[in-house]
């Protein structure tokens, strides 16, 4: 593995492998136990885009495994606002650190990090297209909570179009062999060739516009934001914001072993009271992103 940019660099070995990694760090992700397997290596974070989740906890990862990071969250502060090309970025950062992390705004931005640096690029997300590190912890999780990762159905809903998670996702679980839903607003769908990936598969579900058509099947449900940023016209975002709501009353309409994750951030795509339920699972899929990282860490830097 040299570098983390698609789902398609990730045979099913291979993501068993980094699955399997990732549990045996867990107690060192918890704080229960220490590591110094990444001592003496730098991690550069680069995020051209907002960030929570992705960029603290691959801060997190590298730092339990006792290694250091640099970085900028935001290009504001640094020289890409003098016209620095992110070519020569990469080509920097490249020299001091022993991997990078970068999120950028553009399709394709770390598969052309890739071009121009000497170490290894994980993808943090690029523009609309994909999250894959988001994706494994994404199985991680469905792994943990449901026991497998084959023979499942899973609804995507929300805006499927712009959702990088859920082009990673639905390629992912595909090679699991499992049954996808696809639920969106209209103009929102997944992206063509995705759709005619899951198809020529057999592994298409339902396409529809309405989760109360799909969730009496569904096992995971998963939700994603309308993305805004990536709307060229804001009267379109009114139109489609706040049309899917996951509450209880959805909710007592699935089976009860359902369970329902979400990348985060949310705005309204959750209500509040689904928190306390059994079904809720997306804080603890947001700290599984700890672990994941730390295996692909490890696996990119560790020799392991
Ligand atoms: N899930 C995710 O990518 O969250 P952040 O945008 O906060 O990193």
């Amino acid at each position: 593995m040299r570098h983390v940019i698609t789902v398609h660099d990730f045979p099913v070995e291979k993501i068993i492998e980094v699955l399997d990694h990732a549990e045996e760090m867990l107690p060192v992700a918890r704080g229960e136990a220490t590591s110094d397997l990444l001592r003496g290596k730098i991690l550069a974070c680069i995020f051209y885009e907002p960030s929570t989740r992705t960029r603290l906890s691959f801060e997190t990862a590298m730092q339990r495994l006792g290694g250091g990071v640099i970085g900028f969250a935001g290009a504001e502060a640094t020289s890409v606002v003098k016209g620095e090309t992110l070519a020569d970025t990469i080509r920097m950062v490249s020299g001091y650190a022993d991997a990078v992390v970068l999120r950028h705004p553009r399709e394709g931005a770390a598969r052309l990090a890739t071009e121009f640096s000497g170490v290894p690029i994980l993808n943090a997300g690029d523009g609309a297209g994909q999250h894959p590190t988001q994706t494994l912890l994404d199985l991680f999780t469905i792994r943990k909570e449901t026991g497998r990762l084959e023979g499942l159905t899973i609804s995507l809903v929300g805006d499927l179009r712009y959702g990088r998670t859920v082009h990673s996702l639905a390629i992912a679980l595909s090679k699991f062999g499992n049954t996808i839903n696809l639920v969106s607003p209209e103009g929102l769908e997944m992206p063509s060739e995705v759709v005619s990936y899951l198809k020529g598969k057999g592994l298409l579900g339902k396409a529809c516009h309405s989760p109360e058509e799909v969730i009496s099947g569904t096992d995971i449900l998963y939700a994603t934001r309308i993305q805004k940023e990536r709307f060229p016209d804001l009267v379109e975002y009114e139109r489609v914001a706040g049309l899917y709501r996951v509450d209880p009353a959805l909710l007592s309409q699935g089976p009860e072993s359902m369970i329902v994750m979400h990348p985060l951030p949310r705005v309204n795509e959750i209500a509040s009271e689904v928190d306390e339920m059994p079904q809720a699972k997306y804080f603890q899929q947001a700290f599984n992103g700890v672990p994941v990282r730390m295996a692909l860490l490890s696996m990119l830097m560790g020799g392991k």
